[in-house]
């Protein structure tokens, strides 16, 4: 079975409003495939709604902090209960507090577990079975380097990272009879988004690559089946790269 056509699908995105997410919500709609765009952000994402409404994709802005379940688990009931079940579900919202572990408060370490980690698990539970019932679905969750190795002042990112990738490899499994295919993207570069701007060295800075280079790769995670790929972390960069190219060999 070749990938899905995404044009005219649902994906549910979270952390639209900014950054890599702001950068995949441009791409897929390019593509044609509607969206619902979750993030705390109301102005944002409510701006971006409306630019993509006069492109003619259909687009929902859904303001939620991820950190609050229940608010959470109640905006993707009712997004469903709207669109149907989505062809995919992407978490991109995250935040990351560099901050010395002594100075962590268990509140404020909470909030950012909250976002990262219980956030897929109310995503991923909100649309599983609406997905199981379609017969197909692709849940993708943005890993990170944090997810696999540890880092100074990230007491809280680093195991919410590492808590996210666990998840996918559960889900991964359990989805795989449903055909629902779960799994995760690493950026592979560092990107030029608010969340570097607060933490990453000069080295790094000069690093830095537009979002828009890495939005490729989830167009095609979008569109992909459990048969096709599950359970796998995928460089977003690397893959968008081969992405690239084969579009522009096609061209030539
Ligand atoms: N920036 C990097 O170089 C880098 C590297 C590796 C992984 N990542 C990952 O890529 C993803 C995107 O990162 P980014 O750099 O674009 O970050 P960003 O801070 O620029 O954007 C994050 C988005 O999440 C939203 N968000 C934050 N808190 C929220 C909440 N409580 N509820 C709902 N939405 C909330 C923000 O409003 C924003 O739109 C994240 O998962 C991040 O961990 C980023």
């Amino acid at each position: 079975m070749g990938l899905h056509d995404i044009r005219g699908q649902w994906c549910f995105l979270s952390g639209a409003a900014d950054g890599l997410g702001n950068a995949i919500a441009r791409e897929l709609a390019a593509r044609g495939m509607n969206l619902v765009l979750f993030d705390v952000q109301e102005g944002k994402v409510a701006s971006l709604a409306h630019e993509l409404l006069a492109l003619g994709i259909q687009a929902l802005p859904v303001v939620a902090d991820l950190a609050d379940a229940a608010g959470t688990q109640t905006a993707v009931a009712e997004a469903v209960r709207q669109v149907g079940p989505p062809r995919a579900l992407i978490h991109d919202a995250a935040v990351l507090t560099p901050r010395p572990f002594r100075e962590w408060t268990f509140e404020g370490w909470r909030r950012e577990l909250d976002i990262i980690l219980q956030g897929a698990f109310v995503l991923a539970k909100g649309v599983w079975e609406p997905m199981i019932a379609q017969g197909h679905g692709s849940i993708v969750f943005i890993s990170s380097g944090s997810a696999l190795r540890g880092f100074p002042l990230e007491s809280a990112y680093t195991p919410a990272k590492h808590g996210q990738e666990g998840l996918m490899k559960v889900l991964s499994i359990e989805g795989a009879e449903f055909n629902i295919a779960v799994n995760t993207a690493t950026t592979g570069a560092p990107i030029d988004t608010p969340m570097s701007w607060g933490h990453y060295t000069p080295e790094m800075r000069e690093r830095m690559i537009s979002p828009s280079r890495l939005a490729p790769a989830f167009a095609y995670l979008a569109a992909l089946d459990a048969e096709q790929a599950t359970g796998l972390r995928f460089d977003a960069f690397q893959l968008s790269e081969a992405i690239s190219l084969r579009t522009e060999a096609a061209r030539a």
